[in-house]
């Protein structure tokens, strides 16, 4: 709105790295094919010992079919999984990424029990003493469960915590007390990676998780085999949760790199001014900077109003209008008093200036590799909404209306998100207050109530979850910060300053 203002998919996955959505399907297809490729090998090295009895009977060729045969198990398995709770659960929505990055987890996370249950039998100490079957409360599931609510959502960590738990036991031959354990956890961790901003609160969260995974293990252990082991499994359990942290922080990076996504910690490093578009903007177009950081702060307000993600709301604004870099003078928070470029332009010219800053922010999002959920808000914040004063400035020369209004329209998406709406309605709003000259508290109220139902209206906000308890508290929330901010500015007289 603020480009509106200042002369004034369903690709929900916009390009990071520039390729076309057909080279992004096939590198999708040829990467899950290596990754079967990879994992098939993993079972035939492991086969025969998984499946002892079946030897018998294929002879020699059973580690290669029963590797084959379990890779397509297993893979049926994740697929209808993860494939019906993607297409039901309405908060899963997995993409083709998230499918691959979970099946990925699923699967390093059944080879790492079996490397840990494995490896630790063969050191001597720990043999006497302590039954092999406690070295399954080792097994990181916690960490990967907090690594999938950190990147995606927690509806997401619990669906993998099931799909992971069921085959990690495997490694552990399927017992009931490391079935158990896993379940509980894998919820354990992902419930206590609740709002992860850095890496100490994730170390507390592993910190956290530590306690429930010692009683959860001490517990099973005696149901199931008496007190024998149960000091063992207490500590092991312990030792699992105390490293969960530390694990998810090595894992979260590589995840990051390899899938695109970007977690909290990675969303604060980015919202540091010594990151280098963000001094770039703030060189460039200090305008543009003074108004993300207001926008930033609002859209902040109106996600703790509604428990959206607050971190994301105001590192995504501080981002949203980096296409304007480069062409500054176009827009009115940067012309400071100078005169209006748009005045010698046509309205049409103008238009097409000031639409382009979303596709160039969405470029140059992907050329500073910003992640996917900073530049699907880049793209979505200005919808299909329409640049009023250019159409009303070309009025007078256009015969069709409606075709016309098409030309004076945002490309969209609309916002998917509840944070993608927000910052659309904090945007608006702080374009819409700006313009007014020392305003009163009620008049700002005013003001972002009619942006708020001029965007409702206007079916902007069709595509995302926000109801209208949401769109209220949003707006009411926009409007306490933004009649602070305009009452702030007192006016000193001159033998003052
Ligand atoms: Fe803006
Ligand atoms: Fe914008």
């Amino acid at each position: 709105m603020s480009g509106s203002k200042s002369a004034t998919r369903n690709s929900n996955r916009p390009p990071e790295d520039g390729a076309s959505p057909r080279g992004r399907y096939w590198r999708l297809v040829a990467l899950s094919v290596a990754s079967a490729a990879v994992f098939a090998v993993l079972f035939y090295l492991w086969g025969r010992e998984l499946f002892p009895r079946a030897a018998g009977r294929w002879g020699k060729t059973f580690p290669f079919v029963g590797a084959v045969t379990l890779t397509l198990a297993v893979a049926l398995f994740l697929s209808e999984w993860f494939g019906f709770a993607g297409r039901e659960v309405r908060k899963v929505r997995l993409a083709a990424r998230d499918f691959l990055f979970l099946c990925s987890l699923v699967l390093l996370l059944f080879f790492a029990a079996k490397a840990v249950i494995d490896l630790l039998a063969e050191v001597p100490t720990l043999g006497r003493g302590v039954p092999t079957r406690v070295y399954a409360y080792l097994i990181p599931l916690p960490a990967f469960a907090m690594v999938v609510r950190v990147l995606i959502n927690s509806e997401t960590s619990i669906l993998f915590t099931v799909a992971a738990s069921v085959l990690s036991a495997a490694a552990a031959s399927g017992s009931w007390p490391a079935l158990l354990f896993l379940l509980l956890s894998g919820t354990a961790g992902a419930a206590r990676a609740r709002r992860v901003p850095d890496r100490y609160r994730m170390l507390m969260a592993g910190v956290q998780t530590a306690p429930v995974c010692a009683l959860a293990a001490a517990a099973l252990e005696f149901s199931f085999h008496g007190g024998g082991g149960v000091l063992s499994a207490a500590i092991f359990g312990a030792v699992n949760g105390l490293l969960s942290g530390p694990i998810a922080l090595a894992v979260m990076p590589v995840a990051e790199s390899a899938f695109g996504y970007a977690s909290d910690i990675r969303l604060m490093e980015l919202s540091g001014t010594g990151h280098p578009l963000l001094s770039r903007l703030m060189k460039e177009t200090p305008g543009t900077f003074h108004h993300s950081v207001v926008v930033g702060t609002l859209a902040e307000a109106g996600a703790l109003a509604i428990g959206a993600n607050p971190v994301l709301c105001r590192v995504a604004a501080l981002y949203h209008d980096v296409g304007k870099l480069g062409k500054a003078q176009y827009y009115s928070e940067n012309q400071a008093g100078a005169a209006n470029v748009h005045d010698a332009m046509s309205p049409g010219l103008s238009c097409a200036v000031i639409l382009s800053h979303v596709k160039e922010g969405v470029r140059i999002a992907g050329e500073y590799r910003l992640g996917d959920r900073i530049t699907e808000i880049i793209a979505q914040h200005h919808g299909t909404s329409l640049l009023y004063c250019f159409l009303d400035k070309a009025r007078p020369m256009i015969r069709d209306r409606k075709a016309s209004e098409e030309m004076f329209r945002y490309p969209g998406p609309k916002p998917k998100t509840r944070e993608a709406a927000i910052i659309m309605l904090s945007d608006a709003a702080e374009a819409a207050v700006r313009s007014l000259d020392h305003p009163a508290p009620e008049e700002v109220d005013e003001t972002v109530t009619g942006i708020v139902n001029r965007v409702y209206l206007d079916g902007q906000l069709n595509e995302c979850d926000l109801t209208l308890r949401d769109l209220h508290a949003v707006g009411r929330a926009i409007s306490r910060v933004l009649a602070a901010v305009a009452h702030g500015r007192v006016d000193y007289p001159p033998s003052a300053v």
